[in-house]
């Protein structure tokens, strides 16, 4: 980083911690410099009723109408994938969206003659409520690359079904965030999209999922969160996380 020096926390020479909002903080990250991003935008609020029935805790509840106000109900992904453009060595890109935005990154995709696919993380425990749709039993993870992007073909072939079969809440009971996500998963992209000392960057860091990732696969991370108090969960999180190697 250059100007921004004086806000990134620097945990160690590995992770660079932003407390601020990434669509100010991304253009001061030099050209060429990120080699992969694995983020996960708040997207629920664009859905009817984002919140997820009566299930949620107040708190959480909160949090979300929180970011839908910031947001003006109107996270345009097309901003968030031509702001990362000139950050990237290559485009390579892990997002995780709701249907609703499926088309646009797929859109975006297609006029940039970057290849692209659909991963799912498949939940066999969702909440049993029917109300005239399915049962909310998956997430989509959309998957941008650029030719000359790095692609690990050498992993076990387990990781490279593109659905993820894993119960939802299966993350740290003790981060409290709402949408935490599955830290096998999130390490499953990285290993397949990144090397050793890479770059990764996770713009809407939440409680800090893809940190933890990083620490584990010798991966350099940079993260940005908005909310403070998500910003020192992530920050405590990542600080006291002991690397497990050998996860795959
Ligand atoms: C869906 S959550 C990410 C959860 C994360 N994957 C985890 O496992 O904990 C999205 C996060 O982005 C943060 N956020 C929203 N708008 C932001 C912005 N403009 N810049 C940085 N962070 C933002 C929210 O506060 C929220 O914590």
């Amino acid at each position: 980083m250059s100007e921004n020096d004086n806000e990134c926390n620097y945990l160690d020479a590995m992770v660079g911690l932003h407390l601020g909002d990434c669509f100010e903080i991304i253009p001061l990250i030099p050209d060429k410099s990120i080699d992969m991003i694995l983020t996960d935008p708040p997207y629920e609020f664009i859905s009817k009723d984002p919140i997820g029935g009566g299930f949620m805790k107040n708190e959480n509840k909160k949090h979300l109408v929180n970011i839908k106000e910031s947001f003006g109900m109107s996270f345009n992904p097309e901003n968030f994938l031509n702001s990362i453009k000139r950050i990237m060595k290559k485009y390579n890109l892990y997002v995780f969206t709701n249907k609703n935005l499926l088309c646009k990154y797929i859109d975006f995709a297609e006029s940039n003659d970057y290849k692209w696919d659909i991963l799912v993380w498949l939940k066999p425990n969702p909440v049993p409520i029917f109300n005239g749709h399915y049962l909310i039993d998956k997430e989509y993870i959309v998957y941008i690359r650029e030719t000359g992007a790095t692609f690990n073909t050498n992993l076990n072939y387990n990781n490279y079904f593109t659905y993820y079969f894993h119960p939802a809440g299966g993350g740290s009971k003790d981060t409290k965030h709402p949408t935490e996500k599955q830290i096998g998963l999130i390490t499953r992209f990285a290993m397949i999209s990144s090397n050793i000392d890479d770059i990764v960057l996770d713009p809407f860091m939440g409680s800090g999922t893809t940190g933890v990732a990083c620490k584990n696969l010798k991966r350099r991370f940079i993260g940005i969160e908005k909310d403070e108090k998500y910003f020192e969960i992530a920050k405590r999180r990542i600080e006291n996380h002991k690397p497990q190697e050998n996860l795959f």
